[in-house]
């Protein structure tokens, strides 16, 4: 009902505006004296010190979560983050012992090949620490260990909140690992949580330039195709732009490692065909630019995100959208917002139903 919708005309915009808050809610009870603390959570730090690697199994948006923790965890720490698909991994002879600490991800809880990659992994002798949403579900009540995300019940199928606070709960896990194995100093993880703690305000900063996406929608919705390109921590989160923009809009979505367009994807991009470029890493800046040029040459409609607060370029972009500066390791959290925005509304511009879009479930309980 209207109600319910708080005054937003679809629950899944509704949802996005609520990442400040979920985010809040998520990150707040795990600082304690500046530092990532899993006491009130009942995780043991013995979990931690003992691990030599890890492995993430999830589904969908979840999933796409795991493959950015696995990025940030991997460069911070260079701790082996592997990332597993559940119906992949339930079906065959998992890489796993007890030296794994599995990660298992779910908003519902209630997945069930995730349940039964879970189950899966026990029986291989790994602990599984679960990062879901819903209190009390299956998955959490099967887990050794639960860091529950507090989004708050999600609605729209299309999930948004939920994938944010499930990165958060990956930033703080990376965080206190890396802490605990003494990779991190206290300073050093003292500053990690301060810039985690400051994506908050600066998604609140994000979500005024909803009107500027918006335009970009109305762009996208006549195109068959899109593509999203990036590199590093950007080719993770672009994965879940693509994920979101078929989900709901139905225009078929790719994500592509920016270098790796040239080995394939490039003889797809022809006049108008929509590009969205994630430019937020500073250490392969450069090397993003000139991917860009490259479908800009071949007539690609360029919409660039970038932490510049303007681009004059012409030969660059078409529509340029900026996001706060900060530090690159942290900016998933606001383009993550603005791909939110896309595909919310390319979908409404559409006139599709947001919500409900065809085919999808919410919670899959089928294998
Ligand atoms: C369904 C939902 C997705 C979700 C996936 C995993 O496909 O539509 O939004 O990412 O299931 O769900 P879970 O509840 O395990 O996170």
């Amino acid at each position: 009902t209207a109600a319910q919708k708080g005054g937003y005309p679809h629950f899944m915009l509704k949802e996005i505006y609520e990442q400040p808050e979920a985010l809040r809610n998520t990150i707040t009870p795990r600082i304690v004296n500046e530092l990532p603390d899993f006491t009130e959570d009942g995780i043991d730090d013995e979990v931690f010190k003992n691990l030599e690697n890890i492995t993430v199994v999830a589904c969908g948006t979840a999933m796409h979560a795991g493959i950015v923790g696995k990025a940030m965890i991997e460069k911070e720490l260079k701790i082996p983050v592997n990332v597993e698909i559940a119906s992949e991994f339930r079906y065959k002879e998992p890489l796993i012992n007890e030296k794994t600490l599995v990660i298992v991800t779910s908003q519902s809880g209630e997945t069930i090949d995730t349940l039964e990659a879970l189950r899966l992994a026990k029986r291989c002798g790994s602990k599984v620490l679960s990062i879901v949403n819903v209190k009390g579900s299956t998955i959490a009540r099967e887990s050794d260990y639960v860091l529950y995300t507090h989004a708050g019940p999600e609605i729209a199928v299309a999930s948004t909140k939920a994938y944010s606070v499930q990165m958060a709960a990956m930033y703080l896990i990376g965080c206190r690992l890396g802490y605990v194995k003494g990779i991190y100093s206290e300073d050093r993880a003292k500053a990690f949580i301060r810039q985690l703690q400051g994506v908050i305000p600066v998604i609140e900063e994000t979500l005024k330039q909803a009107d500027e996406v918006k335009t970009v929608a109305n762009y996208i919705k006549m195109a068959p195709d899109a593509f999203f390109i990036g590199r590093g921590l950007d080719y993770t989160l672009s994965l879940e732009g693509a994920l979101k923009l078929k989900e709901i809009s139905y225009v078929h979505a790719e994500a592509y490692a920016a270098g790796e367009l040239k080995h394939g994807t490039i003889a797809l991009i022809t006049e108008n065909v929509p590009v969205i470029a994630l430019a937020t890493q500073e250490s392969v800046y450069g090397k993003m630019i000139s991917n860009i040029r490259e479908v800009k040459a071949r007539g690609a409609y360029v919409i660039l995100v970038s932490m510049d607060e303007e681009y004059n370029d012409k030969d660059v972009c078409d529509k340029h959208i900026s996001i706060p500066k900060q530090d690159g390791l942290f900016t998933v959290f606001s383009a993550a917002v603005i791909l939110q925005l896309i595909a919310y509304y390319t979908s409404d511009a559409k006139g599709l139903d947001v919500d409900k879009p065809r085919n999808l479930a919410k919670s899959v309980t089928v294998e």
